[in-house]
């Protein structure tokens, strides 16, 4: 046993501990809009705080010790300030590195802790609905940043002729895309355009409908509960699945009727969790963040459908270039990527 080795762990373990607290913390703070409510910059005493927010003095004051001690806020002579750059991160839903959302997500890992436990002993399978509630809204509000920051600034630029379809009218379908984020993003900034969005998930669609009144696209946007494989193949200019293909059970099927579905020169543009082919590759922050919501959400929904793949989360482009082959594309490229995404194009 090396002492030095066992320290620097113990030490690697408090941090993950504390950090898996902090989030817990962090979906307090954003429901009593504590963040939010600190979003001006000015130091705040808790009791100030707590009447802002209309909570408990006292908690207020152990709330904010810990978000001091997680250099969340700063802190000096019993007052506390969030910084502009934690606001951005936790106050700001519209801004591109909000990841409060995230959150609500690894909320559901411990909520679903039991199921997944069944999983594990059972066949692996658990599917996207059965799991809490916090997972289908954490996941919209966790991933609707990246879109709003990169979807039309850079992924659509990046694939080969489809910002000018768009900009000139063409169908686009949006396969996977549970509360719409995506599909809502693009109707807004093409309106000449006309979008689908499919889900299997019914609750998720009844929310994409929502958002699409919210946003003012119900005139060019349509959300229907479909599988992967069951979509009308309408001849569509631009097919996208948005981080979920590897949370399919079949893949190579569901590439097989995007395949069929498109126009005979349509794209099909995948994003993906950034990983790379190896798992060597993937040890790091990015990649034990992945590889953990893969344990508990997308590996366990993929083995509950037909074929049961299981990709993972952090599939890699190698595998996902084979998924496209093997459903019959010829082209296959890395259109360009972000810290979090690989963004891929395909056309037949
Ligand atoms: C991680 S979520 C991503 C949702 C959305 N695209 C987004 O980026 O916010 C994965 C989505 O894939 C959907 N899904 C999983 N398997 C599916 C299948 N076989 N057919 C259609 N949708 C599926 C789930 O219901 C879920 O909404």
């Amino acid at each position: 046993m090396d002492e030095t080795k066992l320290n620097a762990f113990m030490g690697k373990l408090v941090t993950d501990m504390g950090g898996a607290a902090l989030m817990a913390t962090v979906l307090v703070g954003e429901e009593l809009g504590l963040y939010r409510a600190m979003a001006d910059g000015q130091p705040t005493s808790p009791e100030e705080l707590a009447a802002k927010a209309a909570c408990n003095p006292r908690l207020i004051r152990e709330w904010l010790n810990t978000q001091a001690a997680a250099g969340y806020v700063e802190t000096t002579e019993g007052r506390f300030r969030l910084p502009a750059e934690q606001a951005m991160a936790l106050a700001d839903e519209d801004s591109p590195v909000y990841v409060a959302g995230g959150a609500s997500v690894l909320a559901s890992l411990f909520l679903d802790k039991d199921k997944v436990v069944a999983a594990m002993r059972g066949n692996g399978g658990l599917s996207w609905g059965d799991h809490h509630q916090c997972l289908f809204s954490g996941t919209e509000r966790f991933f609707r940043p990246g879109y709003r920051a990169h979807l039309v600034a850079e992924w659509l630029p990046a694939l080969d002729g489809v910002v000018a379809k768009l900009r000139a009218g063409a169908r686009v379908a949006d396969v996977g895309c549970g509360h719409g984020a995506s599909t809502v993003i693009m109707a807004q900034a093409f309106p000449a355009s006309r979008f689908f969005g499919f889900d299997f998930h019914a609750p998720s669609i009844t929310t994409a409908r929502t958002r699409a009144g919210e946003r003012g696209v119900v005139d060019r946007v349509t959300f229907e509960v479909a599988n992967a494989q069951g979509y009308p193949a309408n001849g569509y200019d631009l097919i996208c699945f948005f981080d979920c293909l590897h949370d399919m059970g079949d893949p190579v099927g569901a590439a097989r009727h995007a395949r069929e579905a498109l126009a005979p020169d349509g794209t099909v543009l995948l994003v993906e969790p950034f990983a790379g082919d190896r798992l060597e590759e993937n040890i790091n922050p990015v990649g034990r963040l992945f590889y953990a919501a893969s344990t508990f959400i997308c590996t366990p929904n993929s083995l509950s459908q037909k074929v049961g793949l299981g990709l993972g989360a952090q599939a890699g482009e190698a595998r996902l270039r084979r998924v496209f082959m093997d459903a019959g594309f010829t082209r296959f490229r890395r259109a360009t990527t972000t810290p979090f995404n690989l963004i891929l194009e395909a056309r037949r």
